[in-house]
């Protein structure tokens, strides 16, 4: 059965283009190509735009006038979210785990957070030892919002941490159709992060049912490549299920998901990694943000390096976005410089 797509509302700019970094491109002996999905046009949206397109798109056929949706103070996914929903006249609640030392509620907010704030969203803020005690995940709060929206009359939709849920995968699968065409049909390795595992599972789903000759390669940037495998290969049985009547039919192999680049946790970067960036972005005029795509990458190039043999001439990195946490390192960075 040939795939029937799911209706998306058209949020991003497509197709986003491949290009070359010439530089690194000979330094490590392959043709190295940046996928520019950071520049998906969209209030900085980069990858996420693609997974709202589809869930948007489901909210609307559900009637829904109200996204809810999760992610730490910081999350991109969130911003994200919250603009798609004001793009289309809709409200937003943002569920928000604190971190373990809590947050300062009258602090000044930055980043993500201030941008919610500034869209007014609605935030449901969720103590770390709430959210460990329910278990360590978002849903029972998600729904607790969803219940009390629908109890004063709105039409919520919720949408999973990360947009990383059966319906969010068709952005990327769709996406792979884009790299067909702007690759040629090369084949190619490509690299991506894995924060919530959405992103690649739509790859490796495309990768699959589109008969793409490439190679699917993801660094996981939090938790373990073990915890990754369990998880997307849940979420790609998930798809399976529930669009089996799309010709969705995926066959499970295992994942290539390489562990060893989290460094000392999620969204804590080292100064030798600010440096690294620091580095990439005086040879190749390109910013990685120093969360998902500044680990992955950095990760990429050790392995290419370590087994050249391993890997095919082209190697393509999904850049998805996420720059504008570049801010939140500020003192450390400009610290970095001064020591220059
Ligand atoms: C900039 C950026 N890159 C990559 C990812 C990872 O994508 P996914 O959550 O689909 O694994 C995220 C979000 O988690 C992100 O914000």
């Amino acid at each position: 059965m040939d795939l029937i797509f799911p209706d998306r509302i058209a949020l991003a700019q497509r197709p986003t283009v491949l290009q070359p970094l010439p530089r690194l491109s000979k330094r490590y002996g392959k043709k190295i190509s940046l996928w520019r999905d950071d520049l998906t046009g969209w209030e900085f949206s980069g990858n996420k735009i693609r997974k709202l397109e589809y869930l948007c798109a489901e909210a609307a056929r559900h009637g829904a006038d109200h996204l809810v949706t999760c992610g730490g103070p910081q999350s991109n996914h969130a911003r994200a979210t919250a603009f798609a929903a004001r793009r289309l006249g809709w409200d937003i609640t943002v569920v928000v785990r604190e971190p373990p030392e809590g947050l300062h509620h009258n602090a000044p907010a930055s980043g993500n957070l201030l941008l919610n704030q500034l869209l007014g969203a609605n935030f449901l803020y969720v103590p770390y030892d709430d959210y460990q005690a329910g278990g360590g995940v978002y849903e029972p709060f998600l729904e607790k919002a969803a219940r009390e929206l629908t109890a004063v009359g709105a039409r919520p939709y919720i949408i999973p941490e990360g947009g990383s849920c059966p319906t969010g995968c068709w952005g990327y699968l769709d996406a792979t159709r884009e790299l067909l065409s702007e690759s040629n049909g090369e084949t190619l390795d490509l690299f991506c992060a894995i924060g919530s595992g959405g992103t690649f599972a739509g790859l490796e789903l495309g990768r699959e049912l589109l008969d793409a000759p490439f190679r699917l390669h993801g660094v996981n940037i939090c938790d373990s490549a073990g915890y990754f495998e369990q998880r997307i290969q849940g979420l790609l049985a998930d798809t399976n299920t529930r669009y089996a009547d799309h010709g969705v039919d995926y066959i499970q192999e295992s994942l290539n998901i390489h562990d060893g680049f989290v460094g000392s946790g999620y969204a804590v970067a080292s100064d030798d990694d600010l440096r690294f960036y620091g580095e990439i972005a005086r040879e190749e005029g390109i910013l990685l943000d120093p969360v998902y795509t500044g680990k992955a990458f950095r990760g990429m190039l050790a392995l290419i390096s370590e087994q050249p043999g391993e890997f095919s001439e082209n190697i393509v990195f999904l850049h998805s976005g996420g720059q504008l946490a570049t801010f939140a390192y500020t003192d450390q960075y400009s610290r970095i410089l001064k020591d220059a």
